[in-house]
């Protein structure tokens, strides 16, 4: 299980008496500002905090430019469920002309973007506040997003994704562990690569060299495979990250996240700082399982995507009803299902999807989770039963 770090409060800029300095008369108190926050370190559920202690570093950043204004070191400590963030004092003139973000990191992580893959993705994703700007009469704090700067691959700063999620525990505004795995995944399927899968074993850690290739998966994506642009249906998409991150992967894609009315803004602002390869597109359309259109898909489909939406044995019956209306009207279409297995209520999904007729290839990759542990994340690629 990877962990994130939330704003439980966002980042503001307020006057308050210098602690340091408590015999500072009025005026000179009306004329330095502090940044306050408050953090917490947990699951992508919101369920677990953190039980490792991990250095942090706060840094101040001017918006536009990203220039460093001032840092500060913070402490996560096991057992601990929020972290107090106070930086300053500040001179007014100096933090009134620029509006603000504060970006927060474990200290080991020394590039400014999180770097995902097998081997590199960090225990705990760093994030970065929304802008925030003092103003004397009414300052303005952030808002309660934070927001993912993550690299796909070390070796193409031009593979990033950022993506805004909420600070706060909804199910549907932010991201999920299938999804940072969905991206990984999605890239080692179409580089091609070879990856090595890393196992615990109580004291130690051994390394086992495996491959997580599903062959019929690495032909659909193969660039030079296709005259025309791959057909991509995300369903459930939440903020957007992983049919964002395969346009922003792969050429001549058109990818369209679908998921319920709530998620559309927060998509939307991701769609806006994506860096999509020129040839691809991806759009955002409301897709309800439970009371989906009859015209469901006026086109063929090459691939639908499913990341993390089957942690509710109750909805699996309408999602897996959609999918089969969809591959009935393009029966060659793959489904890609990630999941992290989080009760064994799931199983009913590939009961469900066996008697609707898809026959599945399984593998798997894994993320770090606290004290040296992996976590393993699922891939089922699903095709209708040609029997069927
Ligand atoms: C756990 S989140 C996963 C989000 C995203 N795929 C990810 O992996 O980060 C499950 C998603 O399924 C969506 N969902 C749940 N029930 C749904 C329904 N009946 N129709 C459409 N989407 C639904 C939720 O809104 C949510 O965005």
């Amino acid at each position: 299980m990877v962990y994130y770090i939330r704003f439980l409060k966002p980042p503001k800029f307020h006057q308050e008496k210098d602690k340091k300095n408590p015999k500072q008369s009025r005026p000179q108190q009306k004329k330095t500002v502090f940044i306050a926050a408050l953090i917490c370190i947990t699951t992508d559920l919101g369920d677990d905090f953190l039980a490792e202690d991990v250095d942090l570093v706060a840094t101040w950043e001017q918006r536009s430019s990203r220039q460093s204004m001032d840092q500060c070191a913070l402490k996560w400590q096991a057992g601990c469920r929020q972290v107090s963030i106070s930086m300053g004092p500040y001179s007014v003139d100096h933090v009134a002309q620029h509006e603000a973000v504060l970006h927060i990191r474990p200290q080991a992580i020394q590039v400014p973007q999180d770097v995902l893959g097998i081997e590199s993705t960090p225990l705990v994703i760093s994030g970065c506040s929304a802008p925030f700007q003092w103003h004397a009469q009414s300052p303005k704090p952030a808002e309660k997003l934070i927001k993912r700067e993550l690299r796909i691959t070390d070796s193409d700063p031009a593979l990033s994704l950022n993506i805004w999620e909420e600070t706060g525990n909804s199910i549907a505004r932010h991201i999920w562990d299938a999804a940072l795995a969905s991206i990984i995944f999605l890239n080692e399927i179409i580089t091609g690569a070879s990856t090595s899968t890393v196992t615990s074993s109580g004291s130690g850690t051994e390394t086992e060299t495996g491959s997580i290739s599903i062959p019929i998966l690495s032909q659909l994506l193969k660039p030079l495979s296709r005259s025309k642009p791959l057909q991509v249906v995300e369903l459930g998409a939440g903020c957007g990250i992983v049919g964002i991150g395969l346009a922003t992967m792969l050429d001549g894609c058109k990818v369209l996240l679908t998921d319920l009315p709530e998620v559309e803004e927060i998509v939307m602002r991701n769609l806006d700082e994506a860096h999509l390869k020129p040839s691809s597109t991806v759009d955002f359309q409301t897709l309800d399982w439970d009371a989906p259109p009859s015209n469901l898909c006026s086109q063929p489909i090459d691939l639908i995507l499913v990341s993390d939406c089957t942690y509710n044995a109750d909805s699996l019956p309408s999602l897996v009803s959609v999918l089969g209306r969809l591959v009935r009207t393009s029966p060659e279409a793959l489904v890609l299902v990630a999941l992290k297995r989080r009760h064994e209520s799931e199983g009913v999904f590939f009961d469900l999807m066996r008697s609707a007729g898809f026959k599945a290839q399984h593998t798997s990759i894994e993320l770090p989770t606290q004290h040296e542990q992996r976590d393993e994340i699922e891939f089922y690629c699903y095709r209708a039963d040609e029997r069927e």
